[in-house]
């Protein structure tokens, strides 16, 4: 069951009523990033649909977020990698709310693995969820709305393939090819009105991925590596997209935002320097 809550102290800095009349599909919306980016949308004006595979997680988290923002929320049960349950939920969404404005990408699965003990199932599931899944889920949203009334698709990525990182050959390619993904749908889509647009997080605070990352022990010391000298919060993810989705951001598509805080640029990526790091340290066995 979800436990997700809403943000107590939410600084409107956009119009309220920026996104009335919109409606937006997020997947993965019913946990953590996705359940924030679904409020501060809500807290807009805007309807929203989230989808995942837990049903009670979802529907738990529509409840709050409904009551929380008077804005419609649906919940539906999808698995991105399963092209049957998106069309089916596409239909269910399109049949209550007539239009999908806005849908953002942000389901996925990671966990920290070194390559060379990922089995070759362990390498496919993570790409199928993140890559397949947002083609998946934006090819149908495409060929059902978008094709002809245009809108606004984020896919929530991350920086690791940047620089390449440790522990996250699955992820980091899954990842980067969403980022290509993201360029190519630009310039095929462009022209139906849609803008394809990526946003990057860096670490983000009180969210399954950092727990997942080694989240609990994050030192003072990582925190003043951080060009703005702290981790992110789910709320600078939300106003990202809220930014990108918004009137403001027309000229922007198959390009990447990067809410880290600079923190890629900056942060340990060295394989002799990370090796006092409990989690690195019992993942690796070279260290
Ligand atoms: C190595 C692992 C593993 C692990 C699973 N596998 N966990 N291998 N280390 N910790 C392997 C399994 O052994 C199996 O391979 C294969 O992966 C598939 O595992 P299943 O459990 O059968 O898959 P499934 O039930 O589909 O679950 C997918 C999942 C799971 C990704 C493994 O963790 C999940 O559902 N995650 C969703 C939530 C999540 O990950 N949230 C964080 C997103 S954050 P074999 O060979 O044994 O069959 C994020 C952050 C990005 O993405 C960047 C941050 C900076
Ligand atoms: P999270 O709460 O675990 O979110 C992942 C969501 O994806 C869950 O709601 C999960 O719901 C859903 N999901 C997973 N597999 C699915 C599938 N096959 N079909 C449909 N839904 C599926 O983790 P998070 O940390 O908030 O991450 C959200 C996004 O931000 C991800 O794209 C992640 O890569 C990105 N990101 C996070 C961080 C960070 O610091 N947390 C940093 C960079 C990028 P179900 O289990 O119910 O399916």
């Amino acid at each position: 069951m979800s436990d997700e809550s809403l943000i107590h102290d939410y600084r409107y800095i956009f119009q309220k009523d920026v996104l009335r009349g919109k409606v937006a599909f997020i997947t993965g919306g019913g946990t953590g990033i996705g359940f924030t980016i679904a409020e501060i949308l809500m807290r807009h004006g805007c309807d929203t649909v989230i989808a995942s595979r837990r049903l009670d997680v979802v529907k738990n988290s529509a409840e709050k977020l409904s009551k929380g923002t008077g804005q419609k929320c649906l919940p539906l049960q999808v698995d991105v990698r399963k092209p049957e349950t998106i069309t089916k939920a596409v239909d269910e969404a399109l049949g209550q709310f007539k239009h999908i404005d806005i849908l953002v990408n942000n389901a996925a699965g990671n966990f920290l693995c070194p390559a060379e003990n990922l089995s070759f199932n362990a390498f496919k599931t993570v790409m199928e969820i993140d890559a397949h899944g947002t083609f998946n889920v934006s090819k149908a949203v495409f060929d059902k709305y978008m094709k002809s009334n245009g809108g606004v698709i984020i896919n929530i990525t991350a920086t690791l393939s940047f620089r390449g990182q440790h522990l996250q050959t699955h992820a980091g390619s899954a990842k980067a090819a969403i980022e290509a993904m993201t360029k190519h749908l630009a310039v095929e889509w462009g022209p139906n009105g849609v803008r394809m647009m990526c946003v990057a997080p860096g670490p983000i605070a009180d969210t399954e991925g950092m727990r997942r990352l080694g989240g609990d022990k994050i030192t003072d010391a990582f925190i003043k590596s951080i060009p703005v000298q702290r981790l992110g919060k789910r709320e600078d993810i939300g106003n990202t997209v809220l930014y990108i989705v918004s009137p403001a951001a027309e000229l922007l598509t198959g390009t990447t935002v990067i809410p880290d805080g600079g923190e890629f640029l900056t942060s340990q990526n060295n394989y002799w320097a990370l090796k006092n790091n409990p989690v690195f340290k019992q993942l690796i066995s070279k260290m």
